[in-house]
């Protein structure tokens, strides 16, 4: 197993410096390449990351009947998806992705019937999958949960209803959509989560020949067509990655560009961080942001696009952690993402958490510890944190991190930073 270890002498002792590029996002390609599931033929995805999740939900796809080629570090995923899809996606798959879920929507609508096992994914809630099965059900699929996979059927194919989604729920709405598109008839989703990565998805339907109205909205009127066809598309920038990035200065002070960061995804994270006292500058082809000494502590509520997002959540308890001042922090979307406080409480971090929220107090610097990485965010957050500690620390468990960053641990110490990879 690989660990990431991180030497620092506290924030500001070594600040970053220079450039970063930021590829596709994760969470966008991953429900872009189940989405070449609706047509035969086949389909191009460009600019998709090269991390593992997507060599998983590559070997998905191949298990349902596809070819699929992946080109990395160009970032070219081609698929040819066959006429007779297989339907089943086992247990063995699906647990190490859990987003391989979006395969379920476009299933159901291709074959008439699904059978995917519930998976597992990142340790950060109970991640229920209720609204996806409620939604498919009101498109008139039959649906049973037995031996840990969810079975749907639907003989004579689906068929276009109103459905309100109880909350934004990403995966839900991505689920649903690929659903409606060519169940028969018309389809209102409402309440739909909005991200960035559901308006990529909603484009690369319509240039494959969905009709969906209200891109980019809550409500999205979707009129279900025959037959898709195949398509290129290119996948949205990550606006988590990026946003990852704007948080490395925040924490180790220095100048950071961002190449290919869209600051118009991440509004209210850089209006926080300006607002703290970082300095952020957008160009055309990116933005940088620059942070010379102690920020001021911000409060944060979690919340669904445009509200402040939960995957950098733990990013700016990290920062809190080191800040004039004391923060509260709000998690409204996964309610165990705070195991990651504990991991910071090590590194010496004041908080409290109760419930969903936690309160923390500044303290000038972190100081070095071993510690663990649960999930891609809060592995990330804990190397941001290490480069704000003094002395070592070492992050356990960093293929979580591998999962969500391309080259994480270079690309930190191409900007400065003391990080390397150690084997245990
Ligand atoms: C996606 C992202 C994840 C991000 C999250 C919120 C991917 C692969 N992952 O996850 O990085 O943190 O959006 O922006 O794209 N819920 C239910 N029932 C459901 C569906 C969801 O209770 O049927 C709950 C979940 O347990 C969670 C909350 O709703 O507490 C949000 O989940 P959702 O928006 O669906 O996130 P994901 O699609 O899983």
């Amino acid at each position: 197993m690989e660990s990431f270890q991180v030497t620092a002498a506290g924030p500001f002792a070594r600040p970053l410096e220079g450039t970063v590029r930021v590829g596709g996002a994760k969470n966008s390609a991953l429900k872009l390449m189940a989405a070449a599931l609706l047509a035969p033929g086949t389909s191009v995805i460009r600019n998709v990351p090269d991390i593992l999740d997507v060599t998983v939900m590559g070997q998905l796809l191949r298990q349902l009947g596809c070819t699929v080629d992946v080109v990395q570090p160009e970032g070219t995923v081609t698929i040819d998806v066959p006429e007779e899809l297989g339907w089943e996606a086992p247990y063995e798959l699906v647990r190490r992705l859990r987003a391989s879920i979006a395969v379920l929507g476009p299933l159901v609508a291709r074959c008439h019937r699904a059978s995917v096992a519930l998976p597992g994914g990142d340790a950060i809630g109970s991640r229920g999958l209720d609204m996806h099965m409620a939604g498919l059900r009101d498109l008139g699929a039959v649906i049973r949960v037995e031996h840990g996979q969810v079975v749907a059927e639907v003989p004579g194919g689906l068929v276009g209803a109103t459905l309100w989604l109880d909350f934004p729920s990403v995966g839900a709405t991505e689920n649903l959509l690929m659903a409606a598109v060519t169940a028969s008839g018309s389809s209102v989703l409402d309440n739909a989560a909005r991200e960035p990565e559901i308006v990529d998805l909603c484009r690369m339907l319509v240039s494959m020949g969905a009709r969906i109205d209200g891109i980019g909205s809550s409500t999205l009127s979707i009129e279900g067509v025959d037959r898709l066809r195949p398509v290129e598309h290119t996948t949205v920038t990550d606006r988590i990655v990026a946003g990852t990035w704007a948080f490395a200065p925040a924490l180790a002070g220095g100048t950071v560009t961002i190449e290919g960061g869209v600051a118009s995804h991440l509004d209210l994270v850089l209006d926080k961080l300006a607002s703290a006292g970082a300095l952020i500058t957008t160009q055309e082809t990116g933005f940088t942001v620059t942070v010379e000494s102690r920020l001021r502590s911000f409060d944060v509520v979690t919340l669904p696009f445009p509200g402040f997002p939960t995957d950098l959540q733990p990013f700016a308890m990290a920062l809190a952690s080191v800040s004039e001042g004391t923060a509260m922090i709000t998690e409204n979307v996964f309610e165990s993402r705070f195991m990651f406080a504990q991991e910071l409480a090590r590194l010496g971090a004041d908080l409290h958490t109760d419930g969903h929220h936690a309160v923390v107090r500044g303290v000038p610097t972190l100081s070095g510890a071993p510690v663990v990485a649960h999930d891609i965010r809060a592995g990330a957050a804990l190397v941001l944190a290490g480069l704000a500690s003094q002395g070592v620390t070492t992050v356990a468990e960093s293929h979580h991190i591998d999962r969500g960053y391309p080259r994480f641990a270079e690309v930190l110490a191409d900007i400065g930073a003391d990080v390397v990879r150690i084997s245990d």
